[in-house]
């Protein structure tokens, strides 16, 4: 996702610097842009090269005035990033994460600046989605709020805020929906097909909860269930154990080629 908020920001003119120390990552990240920048140039979009110009790979965090986290869905290396662009960018600067369901709160107190962190959280396919739901930590200012609100428009994006609880709003609704997709699956209720064509065509969803299990990446899908299983204290958010075994065999959705379905 990373990637595809890169793309937006730098597509309203700004510049972007984007950090990854995993190796390759951020190369895959711009060939990503590159597909997706080639795929709106054909419907009358802007320039690619002119977009992925104001994109630039850096080596470590560096001084902007936004930073905006999405790293791996798991608190102790998010809280790590946060203490260390509290330390590397300026004391103004706002400090926000694409968290899918990690506590703001929690990242804010891991830095100097709790009023200027803050929940941006946007919907994959990035370049696509027009929601940014927007959440406000224990401490986050009204100036804050008002400054990401703001952008998310500025990006095309129609912001929504939301209270810092467990999943938010987004997660709250679409997870447990994803979730029992996978119970009906594990007790032979139907095919992953006919599960998806009874969303796709009786709720007019664009895509079906496996299939889009599949997009977000079945990893993340089970970190999200873990905060709201732990967040909410219920056993209806346990994840249910499928996902679960998927995730140990490896088959994390389309990032890995193999989730619910094969991808080539
Ligand atoms: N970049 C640019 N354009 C893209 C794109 C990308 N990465 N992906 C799709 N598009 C464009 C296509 O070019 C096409 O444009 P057109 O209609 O003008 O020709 C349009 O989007 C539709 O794409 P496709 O024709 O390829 O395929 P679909 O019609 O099946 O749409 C989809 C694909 C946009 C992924 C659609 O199925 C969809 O919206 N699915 C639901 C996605 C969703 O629910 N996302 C939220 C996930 S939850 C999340 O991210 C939060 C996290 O916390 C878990």
């Amino acid at each position: 996702m990373g990637g595809g908020i890169a793309q937006v920001v730098a597509g309203s003119g700004r510049r972007v610097s984007l950090y990854d120390p995993y190796p390759g990552a951020t190369d895959r990240g711009l060939a990503a842009m590159r597909k997706s920048l080639a795929r709106l140039a054909e419907k009358g979009g802007g320039d690619p090269d002119e977009v992925l110009g104001r994109v630039g790979p850096v080596e470590d965090l560096v001084a902007a005035d936004l930073m905006i986290e999405a790293v791996v869905e798991d608190a102790s290396v998010k809280e790590d990033v946060f203490r260390r662009a509290d330390a590397a960018l300026p004391a103004e600067a706002i400090l926000a994460s694409n968290t899918s369901s990690i506590p703001i709160t929690s990242l804010a107190a891991a830095t100097s600046r709790p009023d200027r962190v803050i929940g941006m959280h946007f919907f994959n396919p990035v370049p696509v989605l027009k929601l940014v739901e927007v959440i406000r930590g224990l401490e986050t200012s009204d100036e804050t709020a008002a400054a990401i609100a703001g952008l998310a428009g500025e990006l095309g994006k129609t912001p929504a805020e939301a209270r810092d609880f467990p999943g938010f709003v987004s997660n709250r609704i679409l997870m447990p929906f994803i979730n029992e997709a996978v119970w009906a699956l594990m007790e032979g209720v139907a095919e992953p097909e006919a599960i998806d064509t009874i969303a796709t065509l009786g709720f007019a969803h664009p895509m079906g909860p496996l299939a889009l299990a599949d997009l977000i990446g079945l990893d993340t899908c089970v970190a999200i269930m873990e905060v709201l299983h732990a967040g909410l204290g219920s056993d209806r958010y346990a994840p249910c154990p499928l996902l679960r075994q998927y995730v140990q065999a490896g088959r994390l959705g389309r990032k890995s080629g193999r989730g619910f379905y094969e991808y080539r």
